[in-house]
C-alpha cells in the first residue's frame, strides 16, 4: 500500500461520478439504484439510453488511472456507489463492491493521485427509495451508516472525503421538478428532501469523523442569482432564488440555522426536529463549489407556484447544453460567499467547472475541442480573480476525466477532457486535455519558482 501523497497548497483535478462512468450495473453483487429504475423508464433519458455499460470504467479503471496520470493531476474526485457497498440500503455489506474501490484507491496512490471520495453523487440504493428515499428521515441514518462502513474499509487511504453532490439539485430534479431520478413531482413538498439530506451529511460527517477522517467537505452547486432587471419584483424573485438554491444548503451548514422562508410561502418546517440543526452543522475542512453558470431571474406571474421563473440571458455563448458561457459568475460566486458566510466559511474547492461540447475526431485522429479551452481558460482566469479580492480557494477539478452518461441527456452532452467511443470504448485524449495538462505543469513550475525565490 502507497501512503496518501500530501496536498500542494493548491491542487488541480478532475472529477466524475460513479453511476455516470462505471457501468457493470449488475455485476458482483451491487444491486439497482434509482438511477437504473428511472433510466430503465421508457421516456424518461433522451433516446432511451442507459448507463449498464456507461464508460465501462468498472473494469477500466487501470487505464483511466493513466490518463489521469499523464495529465498530472494532484487529486481526483470520483463517488462511491451505495448500491455497490450495500445494495438493500440497510443490511449485508457488499465486500465485492468495497474491493473495486479498494482497487481503484491503490491505483490512484500508486500513481502518484490523492482519492477525493464522494459518498453519495444521486444513485439511492432502490430499496431505501421504496421506502421513502430522502423524503423519508431514516434516509440519513443508513447514509451516515454507510459512510462508517467505507470509512472502516478505506480510511486508512482515502483522506479525503465528500459527503453528499449537489443536494439542491437532486431536491430540485429529482423532487420537485421530475426531471432525475427518482422522479417525483412535488415542488415546494420536496423541502423535507433537502432537510434529510443535509442532516445525513452532518451524521455522515460525525461518522467520518468517528472513523478518524482528517478531511471533509460537503459540493454544492452554486449559481449567482441575477435579477432580470432593477424592479422590485425582479429582485425579489432572484433573492427568493438565491435562498432555495443557495442558503437552504449553506446557512444551516455553516452558522448552524435555515433562513427565514416566508418569501417562499413557507412558515414553521414540520420535518425539523429537535438537535438536527446541532447534527446538521458540524465543522468542515472545505466546501465544495460546482459552477457551471449564473441563473437570470424574473418575477413569476401570480398563480405560479413558484415565486421565481428562470429566464435566459441576452446574446451570450452558451455551450452545447444550452447553459450560458460567463466565467465572471465564478468570481461572484466566490466573492458572495466570502462575503456572506465569513469567518464561518472553509476554504473552497471548485470540486466541478466543465462544459458540454460534441467534437467529433478529425481526419488525423485529433479532437481539436477549442471551445473548452476557451471556458476553462476564461474560468480559472475567474478563480485568479477572485483569488486576488481574498477568497481561499484550494482547489480546481474539473467535470471530467470522460465522456461520460449525463443522467436524463444520456450520451448527448459530452463534458469530457477525454473522448469515449460509446460503441468501443476507445478513449482518446481531447485538445483539452493537452491544454489542462500543460496549465497543470505552468502553474506548479510558477508556483515552485516563487516559493524558492521567497527562501533566504
Ligand atoms: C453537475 C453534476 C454532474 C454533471 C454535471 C454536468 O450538476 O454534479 O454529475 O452532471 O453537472
Amino acid at each position: 500500500m502507497t501512503a496518501t501523497p500530501r496536498l500542494p497548497d493548491f491542487a488541480w483535478g478532475v472529477a466524475t461520478s460513479a453511476f455516470q462512468i462505471e457501468g457493470a450495473t449488475a455485476e458482483d453483487g451491487r444491486g439497482p439504484s434509482v438511477w437504473d429504475t428511472y433510466a430503465g423508464t421508457p421516456g424518461k433519458i433522451r433516446d432511451g439510453h442507459t448507463a449498464d455499460t456507461a464508460c465501462d470504467h468498472y473494469h477500466r479503471y487501470p487505464e483511466d488511472i493513466a490518463l489521469m496520470r499523464d495529465l498530472g493531476i494532484d487529486v481526483y474526485r470520483f463517488s462511491i456507489s451505495w448500491p455497490r457497498v450495500r445494495p438493500g440500503g440497510t443490511g449485508a455489506v457488499n465486500d465485492a463492491g468495497l474491493d473495486f474501490y479498494e482497487r481503484l484507491v491503490d491505483g490512484l496512490l500508486d500513481a502518484g493521485i490523492t482519492p477525493l471520495a464522494t459518498l453519495y453523487h444521486w444513485d439511492l440504493p432502490q430499496p431505501l427509495e421504496d421506502a421513502g428515499g430522502w423524503l423519508d428521515r431514516d434516509t440519513a441514518h443508513r447514509f451516515a451508516e454507510y459512510a462508517a462502513i467505507c470509512a472502516e474499509r478505506l480510511g486508512d487511504r482515502v483522506r479525503h472525503w465528500i459527503t453528499l453532490n449537489e443536494p439542491f439539485e437532486h431536491m430540485a430534479l429529482g423532487y420537485a421538478l421530475g426531471q432525475h431520478a427518482p422522479g417525483h413531482l412535488l415542488l415546494l413538498d420536496a423541502l423535507p428532501a433537502a432537510h434529510h439530506q443535509l442532516l445525513g451529511h452532518g451524521l455522515a460527517t460525525s461518522a467520518l469523523r468517528a472513523a478518524g477522517a482528517p478531511f471533509v467537505m460537503l459540493t454544492n452547486s452554486y449559481t449567482p442569482a441575477v435579477p432580470f432587471s432593477g424592479n422590485e419584483n425582479d429582485l425579489a424573485a432572484a433573492a427568493a432564488y438565491d435562498l432555495i438554491h443557495r442558503r437552504l444548503f449553506t446557512d444551516p451548514v455553516l452558522v448552524g440555522r435555515y433562513p427565514d422562508f416566508s418569501a417562499l410561502g413557507l412558515g414553521a418546517l414540520p420535518f425539523l426536529k429537535d438537535g438536527d440543526l446541532e447534527a446538521i452543522a458540524q465543522p468542515l475542512d472545505g466546501l465544495g463549489v460546482n459552477y457551471y453558470n449564473p441563473t437570470r431571474l424574473t418575477a413569476a406571474p401570480p398563480e405560479s407556484p413558484l415565486p421565481f421563473d428562470i429566464v435566459e440571458f441576452d446574446d451570450v455563448k452558451t455551450t452545447d447544453f444550452d447553459w450560458p458561457v460567463i466565467p465572471s459568475g465564478l468570481t461572484q460566486t466566490l466573492v458572495e460567499l466570502t462575503e456572506d458566510y465569513g469567518d464561518a466559511l472553509p476554504p473552497l474547492w471548485i470540486t466541478e467547472n466543465g462544459c458540454s461540447y460534441s467534437v467529433p475526431p478529425a481526419a488525423d485522429g485529433t479532437i481539436p475541442d477549442q471551445d473548452r479551452i476557451d471556458y476553462l481558460a476564461a474560468h480559472v482566469e475567474a478563480l485568479d480573480a477572485a483569488t486576488a479580492q481574498g477568497v481561499d480557494v484550494r482547489g480546481y477539478l474539473v467535470w471530467s476525466l470522460l465522456d461520460n452518461f449525463e443522467w436524463a441527456e444520456g450520451y448527448h452532452q459530452r463534458f469530457g477532457l477525454v473522448h469515449v467511443d460509446p460503441e468501443t470504448q476507445d478513449r482518446t485524449p481531447k485538445a483539452s486535455f493537452d491544454w489542462y495538462r500543460r496549465h497543470i505543469e505552468e502553474r506548479r513550475g510558477a508556483t515552485q519558482r516563487q516559493s524558492e525565490s521567497r527562501r533566504p
